[in-house]
């Protein structure tokens, strides 16, 4: 089958760990008979810097009219200026709402051999496997009024949480619906017992709940949240929480998986049914790491994996995505790490090498040198 796929690598290690996405796409076309049309684009601070805008109209209009967009990442201290008129991460949140990719998935696993690579003891990991669903068009990244004031006492500055009851009510539905397929658990996370939003968000949980019946649901409030994530991980099944609330523990769940740089996200406009392809909007939910940017040690796995869920969720291709999640496993099994994770027993590899295995292990044709 052939699909057309809009890559976005945007600013830091963004461009480098999409290009080893991108090369073990090329082992499963050979492996499977798929041509992947692949239509790069600038994004974020690459762009304000080429084009003067962190998103042109016409990168816009690439990642609306194809089946999915694979994306890097945005944003450096270049950028950080904040009074600066614009942000890389404008072109991001403008992709996300044009898109309407609503729901952001972010499955959280542990790998065997990666145990002893987190900070956390071992026993706390053990029978580690959620994911976060998180809302991603909503909440105080979209809320207006958004902006800063001068007043005669000095600058204010205001970002407005504001959720409707629709908006709500299908971000939860996705939750649900991915428990289903699961261990049947749904932790909803609000801040209920102070913001107005959260109450809503829970009266509305409440009200779904009964049309669920085969899912266990609780609520929990996002600072205990934030606690039971170190302490009891394995009590988690399917999280769902608004936008900020996803963002902040979703990265702090990544500490279970020992590296930011081994997860992958699914952004999707709809609720996700096996076998039912929709657009999609794929990324690590790591960042630039303007830190190791450009010396070819960032961790490619997450972007990888993120090209896994694209094929999975965007473009219907079950067996071939589960053949790039074996093959990351392999790799890892095999003790590959990029320095991120690696151990004094494992063996050392860079982006483009990891990328390379990954690739030779779905495709051998494609592993070869050159
Ligand atoms: C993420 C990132 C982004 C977000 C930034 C770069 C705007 O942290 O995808 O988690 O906050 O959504
Ligand atoms: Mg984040």
């Amino acid at each position: 089958m052939e699909f057309n796929i809009a890559v976005l690598g945007g600013d830091g290690i963004g461009p480098e760990v999409t290009a080893e996405a991108v090369n073990v796409l090329g082992a499963v076309e050979r492996s499977f008979g798929h041509t992947f049309n692949l239509h790069y684009g600038d994004v974020g601070g690459i762009s304000i810097d080429k084009h003067g805008t962190p998103l042109l109209e016409e990168v816009r209009d690439l990642a609306g009219s194809s089946d999915a967009v694979l994306f890097g990442a945005v944003g450096g201290p270049k950028w950080d200026d904040p009074t600066a008129s614009m942000r890389p991460e404008d072109g991001l949140l403008e992709l996300r709402a044009q898109l309407g990719v609503f729901a952001n998935i972010r499955p959280v696993r542990i790998y065997d051999n990666l145990v002893e690579s987190s900070v956390l003891k071992p026993e706390v990991l053990d029978g580690v496997d959620m994911v976060v669903v998180r809302e991603l068009t909503g909440g105080l990244y979209y809320g207006e009024p958004k902006g800063r004031t001068e007043t005669p006492d000095g600058w204010t500055s205001v970002d407005t949480m504001y959720y409707t009851e629709a908006e709500i009510e299908r971000i939860l539905r996705v939750g649900f619906a991915l428990a289903q397929g699961r261990r049947k658990k749904l932790a909803s996370i609000d801040k209920a017992n102070v913001l107005e939003c959260s109450r809503l968000w829970r009266q509305v949980a409440t009200r779904l709940g009964p049309e669920y019946p085969d899912v266990e649901l609780e609520h929990v409030l996002v600072d205990a949240c934030a606690m039971q994530l170190v302490q009891r991980p394995a009590r988690f099944d399917v999280i769902v929480a608004e936008n900020t609330f996803g963002d902040i523990l979703t990265d702090e769940a990544a500490v279970l998986a020992a590296s930011m740089g081994l997860l992958p996200s699914a952004s999707l406009a709809d609720v996700p049914v096996p076998g039912r392809r929709t657009q999609g909007f794929y990324e690590p939910i790591h960042g630039t790491a303007p830190d190791i940017a450009g010396q070819g040690i960032a961790n490619p796995v997450g972007s990888i994996l993120s090209a896994a869920l694209m094929l999975r969720y965007s473009l219907g291709l079950t067996e071939e995505a589960a053949a790039i999640e074996r093959a990351v496993e392999d790799a890892l099994a095999g003790g590959l790490a990029t320095p991120d994770v690696a151990t004094e027993s494992s063996q050392r590899v860079s982006t483009v090498e990891m990328g390379r295995r990954i690739a030779a292990a779905v495709n051998p044709e494609s592993g070869k040198e050159g």
